[in-house]
């Protein structure tokens, strides 16, 4: 989604802010563009429709110098995709502004702009917000009186950076439902859409609260609240380094995600087992108390949390017996829904910035629930800022927009909240022990099958000239089957859908013939025979079969069968070990198409609008 930086400062700004939205690409975006004010208090202007690189190269020809400028990367919601719709945004050469989120009654201000004589140069929603300072600083000169009349007229989400040429060294920032980070340097100050965009200048960090505007100078911060009351808000150090979001030699980013997961698994361990028992006060000091008293588990997440949510709620059933409804966060807010006594709402989100599970979170508090958990990859996110109780992943930043580490370091996660709340309704200290050593066993076991790369690369490209693929699973590895179509759209842009094995016959069987690769996975479990039966039924009709089976599973590759056996051996872990092949699977498809792997089209990686 659209990406944010601007800074003011002593030295020229163009090149943190190139390298800034740099380092914002992975947010997914289509047109890119940055706004200076020079020494002669001139507002010079750059748009691209396309990539940084293009916005550098043409920088490059034309150079803009200040030390006061913004820049954005577009996603566009409201508008094609082109150069007029890029932002940064200017109202007849004085103001300029930057945007991210959507402003819901644009129509209505644009009508009122047009009627006060305003001329719209873009299709934006943006637009009338840049009009609206402009305009109400004829009343009153001043940027920060200006964007606060501004604010009041503006319904939506917005993170907002304004610059005005009446004061060169001011800028002002505001944010309202869309993420935005204050960086704090020495004698210069930065905003951006995330702390990654300014690693390479600031470690320190104020994250803006929603409805916060901040006035910024060179030499002085102000941060005021929603009520307009100068604030305090907490300066954060950063442990990440700039070199956080390098790829470390590999191609692509995802790539290296991918082979991460067995550090990150780790790490995400790291503190949460002790003595062969989780450590529940992990997701928060009085978690304990209130997983005593949990009786039903709500999870709400969109995208691969979502599959990820899918997951824990078979574990929560059949370890902790406790009942579990998962829902897609966009469903769940338009829908009448009934909670359950005592259930405990749990949201996740690699980001914790997803417009719509923070919307789910918020509605959630409305209804009377027993508490909310947030379980998330983003310290100082906006999910974990509202949650009752948080537990973060601590995957490390994950810049390929399709999820890899995240979703696996989610499901460590999760099962330590499934076997937290289990111990209070029957699981015995030494069934916890079990569940201990599994997880502990899981990096070995993911780095195992990372081995099997250079066999799915051969696979992959029997996929490379096809336009659908059918994913299948049961059980618990229906959601790894949906994860597994889910990376493959997302990055090869093949169709692919994934099915319940048993709902074959019900329908998609009338897709399948030897166009459509079926893939499947095939774990040693009670439901293998089953599976058989129904990829039998794939077989009878041409189809043909790809299939990740355990070593034990006894299915042999034959004519249209192309099987790779794994190390899988079936635990609860096994549907974090079965996903690593699929997200190699989709890799490789998509290497060999030639899509652009770590920014496929149309596609965010935080999508901070509705
Ligand atoms: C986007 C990303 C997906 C992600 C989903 C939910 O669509 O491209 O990879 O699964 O958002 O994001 P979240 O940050 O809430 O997990």
């Amino acid at each position: 989604m659209c990406g944010i930086v601007g800074a003011v400062a002593q030295r020229d700004v163009s090149p943190i802010l190139l390298e800034g939205l740099k380092r914002l690409e992975y947010r997914g975006y289509d047109s890119a563009g940055l706004a200076i004010l020079n020494e002669n208090k001139k507002l010079q202007r750059i748009r691209v429709q396309g990539k940084v690189n293009e916005l550098r190269r043409e920088h490059q020809a034309s150079p803009l110098k200040g030390g006061t400028g913004i820049a954005h990367t577009r996603w566009a919601t409201h508008g094609k995709p082109n150069l007029i719709n890029a932002h940064p945004h200017i109202c007849r050469d004085q103001v300029a502004l930057v945007h991210n989120g959507i402003i819901e009654n644009h129509e209505e201000l644009r009508a009122k702009q047009t009627a006060a004589g305003f001329q719209f140069s873009s299709e934006t929603d943006t637009e009338v917000a840049v009009n609206a300072v402009y305009e109400a600083l004829q009343t009153s000169p001043d940027l920060l009186k200006a964007v606060f009349a501004t604010i009041k007229q503006l319904e939506g989400a917005y993170a907002l950076g304004v610059i005005n040429t009446e004061e060169p060294e001011r800028l002002v920032a505001a944010r309202k439902g869309s993420p935005l980070v204050i960086g704090i340097g020495i004698g210069e100050y930065f905003i951006a859409s995330d702390v990654f965009a300014l690693l390479p200048v600031t470690q320190k960090f104020i994250f803006l609260e929603d409805g916060d505007v901040a006035d910024i100078k060179r030499d002085k911060l102000v941060i005021y609240d929603a009520n307009q009351e100068i604030v305090e808000r907490p300066i954060n150090v950063s442990e990440l380094n700039a070199d956080a979001a390098d790829k470390a030699g590999y191609r692509h980013y995802m790539m290296k995600e991918i082979f991460s997961q067995p550090n990150a698994i780790a790490e995400s361990l790291e503190n949460r087992i002790d003595d062969g028992k989780v450590v529940a006060s992990e997701f928060g000091q009085n978690a304990e108390s209130i997983f005593k008293q949990v009786k039903a588990v709500k999870i709400i997440a969109c995208g691969t949390s979502y599959h990820a949510g899918l997951i824990a709620a078979t574990w929560l059933e059949e370890i902790a017996q406790i009942p579990c409804h998962v829902e897609i966060a966009s469903e769940y807010l338009y829908r009448k829904s009934v909670v359950a006594e005592d259930t405990l709402f749990v949201f996740i989100s690699q980001s914790g910035e997803t417009a719509d599970t923070l919307a789910a979170l918020q509605l959630s508090k409305e209804k009377k629930s027993l508490s909310t958990l947030a379980i998330c990859n983003v310290a100082e996110s906006s999910l974990t800022r509202e949650a009752d109780l948080v537990y973060l992943t601590h995957a490390g930043p994950e810049i390929g927009v399709a999820s890899t580490k995240a979703f696996t370091t989610q499901l460590v996660g999760l099962f330590l909240l499934v076997v937290s709340i289990a111990r209070h309704n029957g699981l015995s200290l030494e069934e916890e022990n079990v569940f201990v050593k599994e997880l502990e066993s899981l990096p070995g076991r993911v780095n195992q099958i990372l081995q099997y790369k250079d066999e799915i690369e051969t696979m992959a490209k029997d996929f490379s000239d096809k336009h659908h693929a059918l994913f299948l699973g049961r059980g618990v590895f229906l959601p790894v089957a949906m994860e597994g179509a889910l990376k493959l759209k997302e990055i090869s842009y093949i169709h692919a859908e994934a099915y319940a094995a048993g709902e074959l016959k019900h329908g998609p069987l009338a897709l399948v013939d030897d166009d459509m690769p079926v893939v499947a996975v095939a774990p040693n479990n009670n439901l293998l025979d089953k599976l058989k039966s129904n990829l039998r039924e794939v077989q009878a009709r041409g189809g043909k079969l790809y299939l990740f089976a355990d070593k034990s599973s006894q299915v042999e590759s034959s004519e249209g069968v192309y099987v790779i056996k794994i190390n899988g051996v079936y635990d609860f872990m096994a549907p974090i070990l079965y996903t690593i092949p699929l997200q190699l699977l989709a890799y490789y498809v998509a290497v060999i198409k030639g899509a652009d792997i770590d920014q496929p089209r149309n596609l965010a990686k935080c999508v901070t609008v509705e």
